[in-house]
């Protein structure tokens, strides 16, 4: 067995030292040590060679078997890639991989420590698996895991979840932030050094894990966000980090009976259960190439208790607070002593600035009682200052809401757009502008 040869890290400023401490001497956090492999490096003999005269490999992509997923990847995966794939438990991740590991052609080991081999092989069976090319294996013991690729040479390997393997090097327990960067770093290596891509299932809890998700971002390729709520039936794959390919990139998938099936018109999905009252705006969200239309819904009404609230579903609550602000400030729209809701439906997450306009729109319709023209979108990005910005992907956007039936659109001001799509477009500079013309 190899020597073992650990040190401590500082997760916050990378301070090191050879004994656990409970503050930082450099930068004063609190348990913020770690414990770390101290890998022996040999030198490789790279040498520095004129930019220009690299050249570009091309790299065959390996198909998912889930077309949207593709696409999210940048168009498959690419040999050595490691993907990390985080969401919350129970919201679908070991049936997407299990669906992948049986559409993906070639051999493909599924290495699983969440659940037993029967466990896994009852799931196969609702969800009609049939290749004959997956081989399972319950295990948490990292350097067996390791063993088993390098006699197997799978052509994709599947961690489900990387919270519990742990590698025999390390004191600490599975799921601590050594144990999962360790195991992390290890298989990256493994598939790197042999050309295999990989998918790692990392679990994130609602009141956060000591060791999630966000310690493994920067050794991994990608990481792909599932998302949803878990008592509605769509799933939404986001790639928010990408090494081949751009992020931003967004699947929508249906939770069936028999497993995850790609929706393949989202937008019609998002807004089909749309209601005609106050509070309700369409909001044309892209983050990537493909967008989604969705409605945005605010909800004002006179605060129950002494501390209002400010609750958002799919929406940044900070972000909320600073529209609030600006309608009081710009727009003499009042509401601290009103409760405020605001949901993106259907339960997707938007972190675009660009919805802002939307949001603020919705909170003065339902704050004033009065209807959004039931044919229009909104985007744009609110400033401090209450103006209204310029944001990325008018002509997408545009384009998808006419697509819709959508006849109107209001945008931000001197927006670059190479045409209107027959939409009448009604540009404002700031929100007091769309506020008086609208409501
Ligand atoms: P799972 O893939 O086990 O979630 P994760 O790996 O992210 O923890 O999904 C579990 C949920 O999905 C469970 O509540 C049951 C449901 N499910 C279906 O609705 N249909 C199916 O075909 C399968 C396999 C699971
Ligand atoms: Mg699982």
């Amino acid at each position: 067995m190899a020597k073992k040869t650990t040190k401590f890290v500082c997760q916050s400023c990378g301070y090191q030292s050879v004994k656990w401490k409970g503050r930082c001497p450099s930068c004063g956090e609190w348990n913020t040590f770690a414990e770390e492999v101290v890998e022996e490096y040999s030198l490789k003999r790279e040498r520095p060679k004129p930019l220009l005269e690299w050249e570009e490999v091309e790299t065959g992509r390996m198909g998912t078997g889930f077309s949207n997923l593709d696409r999210v990847l940048g168009g498959g995966l690419v040999p050595g890639q490691v993907v990390l794939i985080a969401g919350e438990p129970g919201i679908g991740k070991s049936t997407l991989l299990l669906q992948v590991s049986d559409r993906f052609s070639g051999k493909v080991l599924y290495v699983s420590g969440e659940e037993s081999g029967s466990q896994i092989a009852v799931r196969a069976r609702r969800l009609g698996v049939s290749s004959r090319e997956i081989l399972l294996l319950p295990e948490t013991h990292l350097e067996t895991i390791i063993r088993a690729v390098e006699e197997e040479e799978p052509s994709l390997l599947i961690l489900d979840s990387v919270q519990t393997v742990y590698s025999e090097k390390l004191e600490s327990s599975a799921g601590s932030v050594a144990q999962v960067r360790e195991v992390a770093f290890r298989v990256s290596e493994l598939c790197k050094e042999r050309g295999i891509p990989s998918f790692l299932v990392g679990q994130i809890t609602k009141e956060g894990t000591i060791a999630g998700p966000k310690v493994l971002e920067h050794i991994v390729d990608t990481v792909l966000q599932f998302e949803g709520e878990r008592h509605t039936f769509y799933r939404v794959v986001k790639a928010v980090k990408n090494r081949f390919g751009s992020t931003g990139e967004v699947a929508v998938f249906k939770m069936t009976d028999r497993g995850l099936e790609e929706i393949e018109e989202p937008s019609a999905f998002f807004i089909a259960g749309r209601v005609r009252s106050p509070g309700s705006v369409i909001f044309p969200y892209t983050e990537g190439s493909k967008p989604i239309l969705l409605e945005i819904q605010a909800l004002v009404l006179q605060a129950l208790y002494t501390t209002p609230q400010r609750r958002t579903q799919g929406f940044d609550v900070n972000r909320l607070s600073l529209i609030l602000a600006v309608l009081e400030k710009e727009v003499n729209l009042f509401t601290r002593d009103s409760d405020v809701f605001v949901n993106v439906a259907g339960g997707m997450s938007v972190d675009e600035p660009a919805a802002d306009l939307a949001v603020a729109l919705a909170i003065a319709s339902s704050k004033k009682d009065k209807l959004v023209p039931e044919d229009l979108v909104a985007f744009g990005e609110v400033g401090l200052a209450g103006e209204v910005r310029a944001v990325h992907f008018g002509d997408i956007r545009l384009k998808e809401a006419k697509r819709f039936g959508f006849k109107k659109a209001l945008v931000p001001k001197g927006m670059e757009i190479e045409e209107n799509y027959g939409m009448e477009i009604i540009e404002v500079s700031n929100v007091r502008e769309a506020i008086d013309l609208l409501l």
